[in-house]
């Protein structure tokens, strides 16, 4: 039988020798443990990691293992999520634990191919446990890999296009070695994260500089393609910010929309900025009659908040009641009556968690 050696990549080899003189001392690189691993990368995945590293810290203090975790009422989980954006992924990671406890017997699959089987586990947050975690040699995709592999093997296909994927995943399985490819894969992520950044890339101080496609022929600007998003629209919401005694009115998201199972007021929404007089009546008696009109106070400041696929534009109207809302409209409306410490423990989108903080 030949033994087949393969000749480690120039790839490799250079990334294996920067990764460890330049690497961030981060938590989630001194674990093996794949439950810690793969919430790291949900997290990740969501933000950048300085932003990331306390709700890391958080959630594994409250949850230390998967079947905390999955033990764990949803919206306790989206309360610890607040303020991170995107909450189906929140859903999708609560999920997940509670199927590797119920169908796994509370252990993750250890191969790739295992781990795709999980809801929410994509082809990168498998490859991110198979490596780190099991020393699986499969390569990550995240934007970082896409830009680095652009630029030094100059392909031109669209990263944002999903045919792009199988180029770059192939062309990056070819160039992890198998006996490290969990620094392999951190190693590349680290190089975009800090050496082969967006705008500006140190190129000058690069040791990859020679053999850079993108370097050798004045196009590290241009690379990689990336077709831009389409214009996302803008949706405007009014809220009503309902008051009696020390009582406030929320409901929780349960439509097929944004912010499902988050907690809100009850909402008016327009696609012009304005609210006209005739909706802001029809709104008002939907509610009934027991709003005292006299207390209603001026509509708040505009309050901004972007999403990927849209933009939100938010006034809320703050009013108090002579009385509370009979049942009736509370069923309509889906209105429930929280104290101001029950509001905080509340899972919020960050508009309303901020709307929260500055006026209840
Ligand atoms: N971004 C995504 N995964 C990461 C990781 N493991 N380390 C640093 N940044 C990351
Ligand atoms: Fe990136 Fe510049 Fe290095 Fe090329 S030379 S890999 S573009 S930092």
């Amino acid at each position: 039988m030949t033994k087949i050696t393969s000749r480690p990549s120039f790839l490799a080899t250079a990334l294996l020798a920067w990764y460890p003189r330049h690497r961030r001392d981060l938590p989630w690189r001194h674990t093996r443990d794949p439950y810690a691993i793969w919430l790291s990368e949900v997290i990740l995945q969501q933000t950048r990691v300085a932003q990331g590293l306390p709700y890391y810290e958080t959630f594994l203090v409250a949850y230390p293992t998967v079947q905390d975790m999955a033990a764990a009422p949803e919206a306790e989980v989206l309360r610890y999520w607040q303020g991170l954006g995107y909450y189906s992924r929140a859903r999708n990671m609560h999920h997940t634990a509670q199927q590797v406890v119920n169908e796994y017997g509370g252990r993750f699959p250890t191969t790739y191919a295992g781990l795709l089987q999980l809801r929410g586990v994509g082809p990168y947050t498998a490859a991110a446990i198979a490596s780190f975690a099991f020393d699986e040699a499969v390569a990550v995709l995240d934007g970082n890999v896409y830009r680095v592999l652009a630029r030094i093997f100059g392909l031109h296909s669209d990263i944002a296009a999903p045919s792009s994927r199988k180029e770059f995943q192939a062309l990056a399985d070819q160039h992890i070695p198998a006996d490290a490819p969990a620094d392999f894969n951190q190693a590349v992520m680290e190089f975009g994260a800090i050496q082969c950044t967006p705008v500006k890339p140190d190129c000058l101080f690069c040791p990859l500089q020679s053999q850079c496609w993108a370097f050798q022929h004045g196009q590290v600007a241009l690379l990689p393609v990336k077709s831009k998003a389409k214009a996302s629209r803008t949706r405007y919401f009014h809220y009503f910010v309902l008051r009696h005694g020390d009582q406030t009115y929320l409901r929780e998201r349960r439509e097929k929309d944004i912010w499902q199972g988050l907690y809100d007021f009850a909402l008016a929404e327009t696609t012009a900025p304005e609210l006209p007089a005739a909706e802001l009546v029809r709104h008002l008696d939907a509610l009934g009659a027991q709003l005292d009109t006299r207390q209603a106070a001026e509509p708040s400041a505009m309050f901004r908040h972007v999403l990927s696929h849209q933009k939100l534009e938010a006034r809320f109207h703050p009013m108090t009641l002579s009385q509370p809302l009979p049942a009736a409209t509370l069923r309509d409306l889906g209105l429930r009556a929280y104290s101001t410490d029950e509001i905080e423990a509340l899972p919020k989108p960050k508009l309303i968690a901020n709307y929260c903080s500055q006026n209840l």
